[in-house]
């Protein structure tokens, strides 16, 4: 049986087939190479298909043996999710739409969410737990919000369990160095900090410095990549065994202001940041932190990764080798 894994050519998704290959599964990645890229695939079967096309869904799942599904395939920008809704509630509701009904159909029973801190908006409570209320403040954050939904009834009405895993910021990179983060427009905080240092883009752009927030800088919650991915394998492996349903935030609890990452970012490389400072971004709220405990008392999640050393050091060597 394979683990079908959509998106498994893109940043967070090819970090994960790698933990599930190490972990002794086997993989099938689906992707449409929009934004994945084949240089990050890790390895085992890969599809080329469009989620969009209900029936070369079908297919994947006629003509493979699919245990499990992990579901990455997404748009991603929040900034553009504001210019551009239809095209993320086609790409991201209409896709998952279709990926759950080939799912059911082909009596799938365990699959695996890629949703986002942007369900819960502006946070009434800080670190944040899963039972928050939920308020995206964005049409992208809107799109995840709508599939945890879609999940809650399709288990109730056709018995499919699924573990929704709600990320705070992913960053940094394989420390193998093989993979990392390659997004096209790159509109994260990290790779833009050390593009910027490489001299691959322009002055750093430090939106926002009058945040209620230490510094006047927004906080976050960054997690390393590949603790990321040893997440999903846990989650996955529990959701086999248990066939339980359910939702877990994946941040390390801890808050790095735009300012304290730039700091840290020039300590790391010993080169100087040039940095302009601009107005807030639209939708960027003062902080996002996680509570992160579900996550490690229920799966067992460790984060050996994720220290903010060890996530620009590793985010470094992948972008400095590639420039
Ligand atoms: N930032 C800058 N300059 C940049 C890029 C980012 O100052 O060039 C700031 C942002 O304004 C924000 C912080 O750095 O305050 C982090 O920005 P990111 O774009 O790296 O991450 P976000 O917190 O905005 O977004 C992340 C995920 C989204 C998700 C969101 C909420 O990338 O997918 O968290 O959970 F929706």
């Amino acid at each position: 049986m394979k683990i079908l894994v959509t998106g498994g050519a893109g940043y967070i998704g090819s970090h994960t087939v790698k933990e599930l290959r190490r972990g002794g599964f086997e993989t099938l990645i689906l992707d449409n190479f929009s934004s994945g890229r084949r240089e990050l695939v890790p390895g085992g079967e890969v599809v080329e298909a469009e989620l969009l096309d209900l029936e070369a869904v079908r297919k994947v799942f006629k003509t493979h043996e699919v245990g499990a599904v992990i579901h990455f395939a997404s748009l991603i920008q929040v900034g553009e999710s504001f210019l551009n809704p239809r095209k993320y509630y086609r790409h991201n509701l209409v896709t998952s739409l279709n990926l759950l009904e080939a799912s059911v159909e082909a009596g799938i029973r365990c699959f695996v969410f890629s949703s986002s801190a942007a369900v819960y908006g502006e946070p009434r409570e800080i670190p944040i737990p899963e039972s928050h209320p939920r308020h995206p403040l964005n049409p992208y954050g809107q799109t995840k919000h709508f599939i945890e939904i879609v999940l809650e009834d399709y288990r109730r009405a056709y018995g499919l369990e699924s573990v929704v895993l709600r990320y705070f910021n992913a960053a940094g990179a394989d420390p193998d160095g093989g993979l990392g983060e390659l997004h096209e427009p790159e509109t994260h905080l990290i790779p833009n900090i050390l593009l910027s240092l490489l001299g691959r883009k322009p002055a750093f752009e430090v939106f926002g410095t009058d945040f209620p927030t230490p510094d006047g800088s927004a906080v976050r919650d960054y997690i390393h990549v590949t603790d990321l991915a040893a997440a999903h394998v846990l989650a996955l492996k529990r959701l086999l065994s248990s066939g339980k349903s359910d939702i877990f935030n994946l941040g390390t609890g801890m808050g790095f202001s735009v300012l304290e990452v730039m700091k840290k970012a020039e300590e790391i490389t010993g080169l100087k940041l040039p940095a302009v400072l601009r107005p807030r971004r639209r939708g960027d709220v003062p902080i996002l932190l996680a509570s992160k405990e579900k996550a490690e008392r229920e799966l067992g999640w460790k984060l050996p990764h994720s220290s903010l050393e060890t996530i620009i050091s590793t985010a470094w060597n992948w972008h400095s080798r590639r420039a």
